[in-house]
């Protein structure tokens, strides 16, 4: 049999469309490493709160990225995100990072690093990230890109049993503006704004469940053989 390099798979999507969960269970199906870019971003946010810096101090935020060391590694089958050597898998989750995550992301600064990092780690394929620009910008010759979408009522329902889940005091409006501001500023961001790459794969999973989310891109798989 011809030895082939592994495939690079690009996932893109609005917030809480279920690109992780489908990227990391995509990721496990193929023996393949699976990558949260988003986790990334969460993790520049979380420092830039825990220092104070605001995203509007240009020269605060260039001197913190060469203080910030992002890490993403994989511990009994789960990933987390280290930043500085601290595991920050947890805390960037919050409501607190969760607001200024979008406007952090669009700073091109932080872009350029991440996507740096992202490459870099992607580069000799064997990988399925999820974020926003993966199939745009960090992996345009990715060897299958799927953008996933989901209704925004699916969305907050999916986000809101999540946080209740994880016992955080929420209420639905709140997951629901959240989400709103978030695609609003993702998508209308001049620099990587989500978008759909042309020879992306659309899969709606608003009325999908994960196991039939799966089952649709493993087909896409298939068809790569
Ligand atoms: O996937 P997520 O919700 O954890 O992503 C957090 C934020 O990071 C989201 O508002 C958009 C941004 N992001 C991005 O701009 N580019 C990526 N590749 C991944 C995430």
């Amino acid at each position: 049999m011809k030895d082939r390099r592994p495939w690079v798979i690009a996932i893109d999507g609005s917030s809480s469309s279920g690109k992780s969960s489908l990227a990391r269970l995509l990721a496990a199906r193929l023996g393949y490493l699976y990558i949260d870019t988003g986790a990334m971003y969460r993790a520049v946010s979380l420092y830039f709160l825990e220092q104070s810096i605001s995203v509007h101090q240009d020269d605060m935020v260039q001197d913190a990225l060469f203080h910030i060391d992002i890490d993403l590694r994989h511990i009994e089958g789960q990933l987390h995100t280290f930043l500085n050597d601290r595991d920050v898998s947890d805390d960037i989750r919050s409501m607190e990072v969760s607001s200024i995550v979008s406007e952090v992301a669009a700073i091109s600064k932080v872009r350029r690093k991440l996507v740096e990092q992202q490459r870099l780690i992607g580069q000799d394929g064997g990988i399925v990230m999820d974020g926003r620009d993966i199939g745009t910008v960090v992996f345009p010759d990715a060897d299958l890109k799927i953008f996933l979408h989901c209704e925004l009522d699916q969305r907050v329902t999916r986000r809101y049993e999540e946080l209740l889940a994880k016992g955080r005091d929420i209420t639905r409006l709140e997951v629901e503006e959240n989400l709103k501001h978030r695609d609003h500023i993702d998508s209308t961001r001049l620099d990587s704004p989500l978008t759909q790459a042309d020879d992306a794969h659309l899969v709606d999973n608003t009325q999908l469940t994960m196991d039939q989310t799966i089952e649709t891109c493993l087909a896409l798989i298939a068809g790569l053989e």
